[in-house]
C-alpha cells in the first residue's frame, strides 16, 4: 500500500478505540499479569511483527523477574482472508522446563495461538499461559482462550496497536476499523 493509500484508508476508518482508552486496556492487563505471574518467572514469548506494540508498552509494566524471547508466524501474509501458517521463527528448546507467557496482538479465529501452544508444550514448557490485547468476538468457538484480554473487538477487520492493514498502520496508537 502507498503513502497516499493509506492515509486514505486511516481518513475512512472508523476508530474504535482511543489512544487513551488503549492505554487503560493496557494497565489493566498488566495488573492481572503482576497478580498472577509474579513468582513464577516466565518466558515471555512476543509474536512478531503484531504483538511488538502491546509488548514494547507492557514489559516496562510488569513488575517480576522475566526473561524474554520472540516468536515470528504470520497467518494472513499479506491478505484479509485467514490462511496457512508460516513459521518464520519457530519456538525453540529455551521454553523447556519454562512458564511460557504468549503475547499477541489479536485472537481472531485462534489458529494462530493454538498452534503456537502445541508446539510450546511439545518442547517441554511446564504451563502455557497467553495475553493477547484484542479478542475478536464472533460468535464461532474457538480452539484456545486467552488468560489475559485487553479489548474486545467486533468481527471487523481492524489495524493499529501493532496490527497492519496491507503492511501500514502498525504504529498507530489507538484501534482503527474498515468502514463496511
Ligand atoms: P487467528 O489465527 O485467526 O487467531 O489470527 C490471528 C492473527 O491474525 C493475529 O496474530 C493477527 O496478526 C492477524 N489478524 C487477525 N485479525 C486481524 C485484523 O482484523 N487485523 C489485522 N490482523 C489481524
Ligand atoms: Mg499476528
Amino acid at each position: 500500500m502507498n503513502n497516499l493509500e493509506a492515509r486514505r484508508v486511516l481518513a475512512d476508518a472508523e476508530m474504535l478505540y482511543s489512544a487513551a482508552e488503549v492505554n487503560l486496556a493496557l494497565q489493566r492487563v498488566a495488573r492481572d499479569i503482576n497478580a498472577q505471574l509474579a513468582e513464577q518467572h516466565p518466558l515471555v514469548l512476543s509474536v512478531m511483527g503484531g504483538a511488538v506494540v502491546f509488548s514494547g508498552q507492557l514489559l516496562p509494566l510488569l513488575n517480576f523477574p522475566l526473561d524474554f524471547d520472540y516468536l515470528h508466524v504470520s497467518r494472513y501474509g499479506n491478505e484479509k482472508q485467514g490462511g496457512e501458517l508460516h513459521w518464520k521463527v519457530a519456538p525453540r528448546e529455551n521454553v523447556r522446563g519454562k512458564v511460557v507467557l504468549v503475547l499477541d496482538d489479536i485472537l481472531d479465529e485462534g489458529h494462530t495461538l493454538h498452534a503456537i501452544q502445541q508446539r510450546v508444550m511439545e518442547l517441554g514448557a511446564t504451563k502455557f499461559y497467553c495475553a493477547v490485547f484484542a479478542d475478536k468476538i464472533h460468535g464461532k468457538a474457538k480452539p484456545i482462550q486467552a488468560d489475559f484480554v485487553g479489548l474486545e473487538l467486533p468481527n471487523r477487520f481492524v489495524f493499529g496497536y501493532g496490527m497492519d492493514i496491507h503492511g501500514a498502520w502498525r504504529n498507530l496508537p489507538a484501534i482503527y476499523a474498515v468502514r463496511e
